[in-house]
């Protein structure tokens, strides 16, 4: 089983593409819904917690800038990195882990291209977003760099749980 990391940027927060309830609780309960079943449409693949341990798995943060400077690292020399890590910072965002058969490379087909224009309709940035800058979601490119993401957004660790879902449902 491969794990991804996702990130829902600062923009697909605070647009409402992700619903906030007043209660804690039912905002974990509708993020929870909502992704699964909408915005990542990653039906299939496993969350990796349980709902006892929601955090371990979905959290709701807002970065500094060192944080936001780690996680782009790679991207140091680009000219677009500052413009990257501001947008980052700038407001809370929703990370997450999922898991399942393929889940790095179909979790890219299913968010899209890096530039929403070259998104094809039906992926999340073709659908949601039209400029490089605001993509609204992030997803690993590989599995080993989603191996150094989840270490990095969860240093907690993640919740391991066992799905008593039936094995052809998955
Ligand atoms: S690159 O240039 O090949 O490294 O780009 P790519 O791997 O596709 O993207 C890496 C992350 O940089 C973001 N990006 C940009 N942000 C702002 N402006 C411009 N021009 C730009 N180009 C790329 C891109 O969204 C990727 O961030 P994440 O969070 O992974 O989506």
């Amino acid at each position: 089983m491969e794990q991804t990391f996702i990130m829902i940027k600062p923009d697909g927060v605070q647009r409402g593409l992700v619903r906030l309830p007043k209660l804690f609780s039912l905002y974990l309960l509708f993020t929870f819904t909502y992704y699964v079943s909408d915005c990542v449409k990653l039906t299939g693949f496993l969350v990796h917690c349980d709902y006892l341990r929601f955090s371990s798995c979905l959290k709701l943060i807002t970065v500094d800038r060192a944080f936001a400077e780690k996680h782009y690292a790679d991207l140091s020399a680009k000219p677009f990195f500052n413009g990257l890590v501001e947008y980052i910072v700038s407001g809370p965002v929703v990370a997450m882990v999922l898991e399942g058969k393929g889940v790095v490379t179909t979790g890219r087909k299913i968010i899209g291209a890096t530039n929403p224009l070259e998104s094809a309709p039906g992926t999340i940035r073709g659908d949601y977003a039209v400029d490089i800058g605001r993509n609204i979601i992030h997803r690993s490119d590989a599995v080993e760099s989603a191996r150094k993401e989840i270490a990095l957004w969860f240093p907690e660790g993640i919740a391991e749980w066992q799905s008593n879902l039936h094995s052809w449902i998955y």
